[in-house]
């Protein structure tokens, strides 16, 4: 049996959701059986992957697989395309035509869009599906065929069937294994993998750069609720590659490319003029808020860079939430915070560096923090440092001093007014030989 890791990469499928998982594991189950498939989701889901996954991973691989689209299929001649017709059958049969469920006997046939195929047709579809027989258009000869019938439709069949538009005796004939293709809006988690992958196979494709977006950028593609789904993300990731000219792509290059993406992550735009004002205002925050955390990673950096330029010891959290606040604690290099407080000496050192930012290169989804390789200098250009001392060390030491002074050496309550533990500051007295 394929493991899930297999099958993805072999169908160049990307994404960690569990609910992509669940639907996977279930199509390589039911691959090796004939049973019929409806697989359920909204338009550009990856419904037809899933079907081309079946049909691989099942017996029938070495015979032909199709995909039809029953809604673009004219009314009129859908019978005549799956089942064939015979010479004189209607006007313009001027010989037989093999239908598609002769064609391909012994493969697989994908239904496409099964909630636009018409009553009729489904009672014949019905029919194979219960006997493998059918009749040619124009013919009284029954015919027989083994093929495996997968269905997907983006609308709800049982609305369709409560309309009188589709027969419930085929639905639960169909329904026998059902998939349900999550949308992309529910599975977050995948975006930027799959954004990702897209951007690197159209640069490989044309000998380009693969783009990559800063933070304000991703955050945008997150919140955005994705109607087109991957088809819908794909067609992003290759207008971006190819229409910009920078690598980097900010949130503004995003949205000049992709103006859509803004309005709609936001909730479903009513005529009503109140509501307008309501989303105005939102969006006016949703801005304020990017661009407070674009000045927040950027302070970030900086101090990040001043610890690692300058080899700075990092005493424990408690003593660098005090230096810094705690908005640093959550970024600093790859340790979780408990691994960390269980170091108090831990020395932050480049080596510790290069992991974090291979880390954050194959997780990508992490809020960047960290400066990038190659970014321009020019950017933390805002902030002049002159003279002053910027050692850490020099101004814990201050710090440290001060807080024993005004406490008059009462240690405990030296360190509650530091935010550290009564062991760090012993530890850092003794470090800094204080007394
Ligand atoms: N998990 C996935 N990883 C990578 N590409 C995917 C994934 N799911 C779908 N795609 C791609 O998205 C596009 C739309 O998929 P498709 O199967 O045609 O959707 P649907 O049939 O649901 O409309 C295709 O180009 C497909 O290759
Ligand atoms: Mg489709």
């Amino acid at each position: 049996m394929a493991t899930l890791q297999t099958i993805k990469q072999r169908f160049g499928i990307v994404g960690q959701s569990p609910l992509l998982h669940r639907a996977l594991s279930t199509a390589e189950r039911v691959a090796s059986t004939d049973l019929s498939v409806l697989i359920t989701g909204e338009s550009g889901v990856g419904k037809e992957v899933f079907s081309k996954i079946i049909h691989s991973l099942s017996h029938r691989k070495h015979n032909n697989f199709i995909a039809i689209n029953c809604g673009a299929i004219p009314e009129g001649t859908i019978n005549s395309e799956l089942f064939g017709h015979e010479k004189g059958a209607f006007t313009g049969a001027t010989t037989d035509r093999k239908g598609y469920f002769e064609t391909y006997d012994g493969g697989t046939v994908f239904l496409d869009e099964i909630g636009e195929m018409p009553l009729d047709t489904q009672a014949y579809l019905l029919r194979v599906l219960e006997s493998g027989e059918y009749i040619r258009v124009g013919s009284s000869k029954v015919q027989r065929t083994d093929v495996r019938i997968i269905a997907a439709t983006n609308v709800d069949l049982k609305e369709r069937i409560q309309k009188g538009k589709f027969r419930e005796d085929l639905y639960y004939r169909l329904n026998t294994v059902a998939i349900t293709v999550p949308p992309l809006r529910e599975r977050k988690e995948d975006i930027f993998m799959l954004f990702r992958k897209f951007t690197v196979d159209v640069a490989e494709k044309y000998h380009i750069t693969p783009v990559r977006l800063d933070d304000r950028a991703k955050l945008l593609l997150e919140n955005y609720n994705w109607p087109g789904n991957i088809r819908e993300l794909k067609n992003l990731a290759e207008k971006v590659s190819i229409l910009s000219e920078e690598r980097e792509i900010s949130a503004e290059q995003l949205l000049d490319i992709f103006p859509t993406i803004k309005d709609r992550h936001l909730p479903a735009l009513t005529k009503n003029g109140k509501e307008d004002q309501g989303l105005q205002e939102r969006e006016i925050l949703y801005k304020l808020l990017f661009d407070m955390k674009s000045d927040l990673n950027d302070l970030k950096s900086l101090i990040y860079e001043l610890i690692r330029d300058n080899d700075l010891q990092v005493p424990d959290n408690n003593t660098l939430k005090t230096l810094t606040g705690p908005v640093l604690e959550r970024d600093l290099p790859s340790r979780s915070n408990e691994s960390r407080s269980n170091y108090p000496g831990y020395t932050y050192d480049h080596e510790e560096d290069e992991e974090y930012e291979e880390e954050r290169t194959e997780e990508d989804l992490r809020p960047m923090i960290i400066r990038e390789e190659g970014r321009d200098q020019d950017e933390y250009g805002s902030v002049e440092i002159i003279d002053e001392n910027l050692s850490l060390e020099y101004h814990e030491k201050n710090l440290i001093e001060k807080a024993l002074k005004k406490h008059n050496g009462r240690r405990k309550d030296a360190a509650e007014d530091l935010g550290i533990s009564e062991r760090t500051l012993y530890r850092k007295i003794k470090q800094y030989n204080l007394q």
